[in-house]
């Protein structure tokens, strides 16, 4: 008797249990589809991109951009000098004579670094980019203008262009292994994010006051993602006729992206998990961020001398166990 009431209570309590579950997850499901929000407001402006070039390195592509398939441009302060070593260093050397890829560091500009510095890096690795913008947070989305720009100008007919902060590990064997499987066009490759609600408090580091509606367009993560080399052009004039958003990666991915026409594809292997030095983990991932410049070097020398064996998956299975139930 008490036996089958406790069962009868168990049942229940299971039974409402599941139909909340289900009642918020079609309630979830029932927000509308994020992309129809744009056509509610008007995004259009007028603005130009007039910075000058103080470092250019115009010939990088050449003679034939037709023939690259991967345009590199890393995001970097004009300060990080020792980021920017970092990179070519680790995964960005696999960069260095390759006559298929191409590795540009973008900078701004900050009066109160000594220019002739990165003009003497410049002149050792021929490989940064640098506008007379002010560099800062704010100004992202003027960074991502000048590689459009940059990419328009000089690398026109390049297959895919790979934006990539500082701080993040490519594996870029593996990511241009999935670029020739999938041959894309018309699309932006990365972490996708959907239906994302702007940070409407003043202190968040991604506030923001500005963005008119309830949603983000679906967009890709910043830290690393992939254009495909046939919508520069179409995205760098889009760009200007679109109100001007300081979230990079919401503006280019996400706001323009939507209002070129360009589709968004998602690849798991784009991540925005934490650092964990595992070079069994990055077999299959394209990205991973942020890295100091410690953990970049030694995840490169255990990737570079020890590859992933069943013994070293265990060690990191059980390293990352341990790790995540902190
Ligand atoms: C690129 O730099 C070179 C050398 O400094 C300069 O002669 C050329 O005018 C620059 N090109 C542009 C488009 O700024
Ligand atoms: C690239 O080639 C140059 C000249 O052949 C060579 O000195 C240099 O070590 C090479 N760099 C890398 C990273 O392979
Ligand atoms: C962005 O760059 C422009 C051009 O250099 C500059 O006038 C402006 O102050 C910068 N804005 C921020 C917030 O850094």
């Amino acid at each position: 008797m008490i036996t089958t009431r406790l069962k009868k209570k168990q049942i229940f309590t299971v039974t409402t249990f599941v139909f909340t579950f289900i009642l918020i997850w079609r309630l979830y499901y029932a927000v509308p589809h994020p992309n129809s929000f744009l056509s509610e407001h008007s995004f259009d402006d007028a603005r130009t991109h007039s910075y000058k070039y103080l470092i250019n390195e115009s010939g990088i592509c050449g003679p034939f951009p037709d023939k690259i398939f991967l345009l590199i441009t890393v995001f970097s302060r004009t300060s990080e000098i020792k980021e920017r070593m970092a990179v070519r260093k680790t995964w960005g050397s696999l960069a260095v004579n390759n006559t298929e890829i191409r590795l540009v560091f973008m900078l701004g500009f900050r009066p109160e670094i000594n220019h002739q510095e990165v003009k003497i890096e410049s002149e050792k690795y021929h490989d940064i980019i640098q506008e007379d913008f002010y560099d800062s947070y704010r100004n992202l989305t003027i960074k991502s203008g000048a590689i459009l720009r940059f990419a328009n100008t000089f690398c026109q007919g390049v297959k895919y262009i790979l934006k990539v902060d500082v701080d993040v590990f490519i594996n870029l064997p593996f990511l241009i292994e999935e670029l020739r499987k999938n041959n894309g066009k018309n699309m932006v490759m990365g972490h996708t994010l959907k239906s994302l609600v702007p940070h409407r408090n003043p202190k968040s580091k991604w506030y923001a006051e500005s963005y008119p509606l309830t949603y983000y367009p679906n967009y890709a993560s910043g830290p690393s993602y992939v254009l495909s080399g046939d919508i520069v052009g179409k995205l760098f004039r889009v760009a200007l006729t679109t109100k001007y958003f300081y979230l990079e990666d919401v503006f280019v991915t996400g706001i323009v992206r939507e209002r070129a026409a360009v589709k968004l594809v998602h690849h798991r292997g784009f991540t925005c998990r934490k650092p964990v030095v595992d070079i069994c983990w990055f077999e299959n991932q394209i990205s991973g961020h942020p890295y100091t410049i410690e953990q970049m070097i030694d995840m490169w020398s255990k990737i570079k001398d020890k590859p992933c064996t069943w013994s070293v998956r265990i060690y990191y299975m059980w390293h990352n166990l341990v790790d995540w139930s902190r």
